[in-house]
């Protein structure tokens, strides 16, 4: 079977965990060896604004290092491209490359605004290509699990939901040559850059936000973005939702989920030992630790990452839809914007239509 080439632009942080994915004994869902599972699939060449950077990278992957977006588009070699770039850069390096025929994985947020990322999904659809947000989310393991006790009714019916996405960007928000606290390189702060996993989380567990207030707070003076925020309304099915994100947590980057049922709780947190446990009712004092789901603090979102990217690269060669519906990425994107109009509005309800 010929390999899938990819062409990865955006060589920072998180493009490493996208290149793992390339490696043949790659850790994706649960910490599982997935070449088997997965297509053959290499990295074909890279590109980053930073040419040293982009050398050194091309040399370590064995791949070509282009010198331009252009060259890198235009090169016939590549059938995808992984966009791991600052969020303002995201529409027009995708647009790029699915005009020039490219499949196209692009980090979240899909793009910053919606209409956006409507356009890009037109695109693809017209030009008959594969794209998606690679909305990690959904190759949680223990969020798989949430999901599948949910629909055998092991908790009863869903009452409370809260998410709590927490890490520390503070060193990265203090440094004004960064993107990440400048508004023309985010965008946003940690509505747009949090927010979209838990808006994708609570559409894929329990269906549509109707309505939400938000909340922003800056804790980094040297940034010109928010850091912390809270998210709070109701779900279409009546279900409360409180989601809050903060970049000034010294700690690992954590994720927590509580969903509170009529007849019991699923709690989850990726840094305890175990990180889910399922409680049924008040005297459940210990509750039932879900062994299912391994304790693995260090790459329990890596190898949700490495699993997003290999169900990508198995859309593009096995002409099966990907697991991440483009939508779902672009209603997380219109859930960010009406928290972020919600901030603006002192705080007031926004109706979801
Ligand atoms: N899924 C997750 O959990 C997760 C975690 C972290 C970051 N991300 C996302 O990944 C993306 C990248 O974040 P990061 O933390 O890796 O950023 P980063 O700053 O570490 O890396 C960005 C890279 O893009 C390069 N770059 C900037 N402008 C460029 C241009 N015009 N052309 C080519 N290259 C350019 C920079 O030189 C840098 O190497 C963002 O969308 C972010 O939200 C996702």
């Amino acid at each position: 079977m010929k390999p899938v080439r990819a062409g990865m632009v955006g060589l920072g942080t998180i493009h490493a965990i996208h290149a793992e994915a390339f490696k043949p004994d790659a850790k994706g869902e649960a910490g599982q060896v997935e070449s088997e599972k997965y297509p053959p699939r290499e990295i074909s060449a890279v590109f980053d604004i930073d040419a040293g950077l982009r050398a050194k990278r091309a040399v370590e992957l064995s791949c070509t290092a282009h010198d331009s977006y252009e060259s890198m588009v235009n090169d016939p070699e590549i059938d995808v491209i992984d966009i791991t770039l600052p969020h303002a850069l995201h529409y027009e390096f995708a647009r790029k490359a699915l005009d020039h025929g490219k499949h196209v994985l692009v980090e979240k947020p899909m793009a910053p605004l919606s209409d956006q990322c409507r356009d890009l999904i037109e695109i693809a659809r017209r030009n008959e290509l594969v794209f998606t947000v690679a909305e990690n989310t959904r190759f949680v393991h223990a969020y798989k699990e949430v999901k599948r006790l949910l629909d055998e009714g092991v908790i009863g019916v869903p009452r409370l939901v809260r998410t709590f996405i927490s890490g520390s960007e503070v060193v990265r928000l203090r440094d004004t040559s960064l993107w990440k606290g400048r508004i023309d390189g985010t965008v946003g702060g940690a509505i747009m850059d949090a927010g979209p996993h838990s808006f994708y989380l609570l559409k894929w567990l329990f269906g549509s936000i109707s309505q939400l207030r938000a909340s922003q707070y800056k804790l980094v003076d040297e940034s010109e973005v928010e850091d912390h925020a809270i998210v709070s309304g109701t779900l279409d099915n009546g279900t409360i939702f409180s989601s809050e994100f903060t970049f000034t947590a010294e700690m690992p980057w954590n994720e927590r989920l509580e969903v509170y049922g009529s007849e019991g709780t699923i709690v989850v947190d990726q840094l305890s030992n175990p990180p889910m446990v399922i409680y049924n009712g008040e005297l459940d004092f210990y509750g039932t630790r879900h062994i299912a789901v391994p304790y693995d603090p260090i790459w329990w979102k890596g190898s949700s990452i490495v699993a997003g990217v290999h169900d990508f690269l198995g859309a593009v060669s096995g002409n099966r839809p990907v697991t991440v519906d483009p939508g779902d990425g672009c209603y997380a994107v219109e859930i960010v914007e009406a928290a972020y109009r919600s901030c603006s509005s002192n705080g007031q309800v926004v109706f979801i239509q």
